[in-house]
């Protein structure tokens, strides 16, 4: 591969729909810098050149500042085409249960460090006049997430983040994208201890699937899409419409501990 090829990032990129989304990008003739926090990067990265691909991998913990920073510096000099900010976590509980360490590493990692990349990645692209960045919503960004609160509220804030940058940028030859994926097949749920709720345990969406569909989405410069099943697709438009109430009633039935298949019995 040569240098001319173009150059994407992807965070998060060692598992679930980051490294489906690195797979994506190798596959249509892109660079890669990797990102993730443990030494599973490795692995990734080997999988992804022994297909072909051109990649450097970063560990970098993109919660601390430094993390951050040691990712944009390993960029620095690289004309980044496409920066896909996918790097998240979960954490199911009730709010007055969870350890508020692990609520706000949620917040450090899905809010915090996805403004920070942000920042000097934009200002390099707005620069050059040309770039794309993706980010990694969720349809859980449209409900209250009740038993996964701030879990919920950090997607909110992602998709009201790139939803304003669209705006901000639309004449500066750099695109946002966001894309929304549904409940999808990876280590997500069992790191975010939810195997035994009803969503952490239902059948789900294909991460490679969600990943096309974003890449196609990126690609297109379009500004929104909800990824995956035609299930989720339904989801994410009855979302549109149904009342923050409902949804949160709805988000209980399927988050509360206890609710998975072959649970308590609850609905
Ligand atoms: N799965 C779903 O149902 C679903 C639905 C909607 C949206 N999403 C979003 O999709 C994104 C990817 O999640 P996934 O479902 O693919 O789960 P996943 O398989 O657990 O992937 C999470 C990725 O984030 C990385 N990561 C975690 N903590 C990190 C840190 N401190 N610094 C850098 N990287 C870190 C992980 O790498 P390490 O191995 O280094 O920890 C891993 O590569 C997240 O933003 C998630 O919110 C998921």
């Amino acid at each position: 591969m040569d240098d001319n090829s173009p150059l994407a990032l992807v965070t998060g990129a060692s598992s679930g729909i980051g490294f489906a989304l690195a797979e994506q990008f190798a596959g249509h003739g892109f660079r890669l810098v990797i990102n993730a926090e443990d030494d599973r990067l490795e692995h990734a990265a080997r999988r992804l050149r022994d297909a072909g691909a051109d990649v450097r991998a970063v560990r970098a913990d993109l919660r601390e500042p430094a993390g951050v920073d040691r990712l944009v510096a390993a960029t620095t000099g690289l004309d980044v085409d496409v920066a896909a900010l996918n790097a998240g976590v979960g954490q199911g509980g009730a709010f007055v249960d969870t350890d508020l360490a692990d609520d706000l590493s949620v917040v450090d990692l899905n809010v915090v460090s996805t403004v920070r990349l942000a920042k000097p990645l934009l200002r390099r692209m707005v620069r050059r006049g040309t770039g794309r960045m993706l980010f990694t919503s969720s349809i859980a960004a449209m409900m209250p997430g009740a038993f996964q609160p701030v879990y919920n509220a950090s997607k909110s804030f992602v998709q009201s983040f790139a939803q304003a940058l669209q705006e901000e940028l639309k004449d500066t030859g750099v695109t946002v994208t966001s894309f929304l994926p549904g409940p999808t097949e990876t280590d997500f749920f069992r790191r975010a201890g939810m195997a035994d709720t009803k969503i952490g345990s239902q059948d789900k969406d294909d991460p490679a699937r969600v990943a096309e569909q974003a890449f196609e989405a990126v690609m297109k410069g379009r500004r929104k899409a909800v990824t995956g099943s035609l299930k989720t697709k339904a989801q994410g438009a009855a979302d549109r419409v149904l009342p923050d109430g409902a949804k949160a009633v709805l988000h209980r039935r399927m988050a509360e501990p206890g609710t998975a298949q072959g649970g308590d019995g609850r609905p």
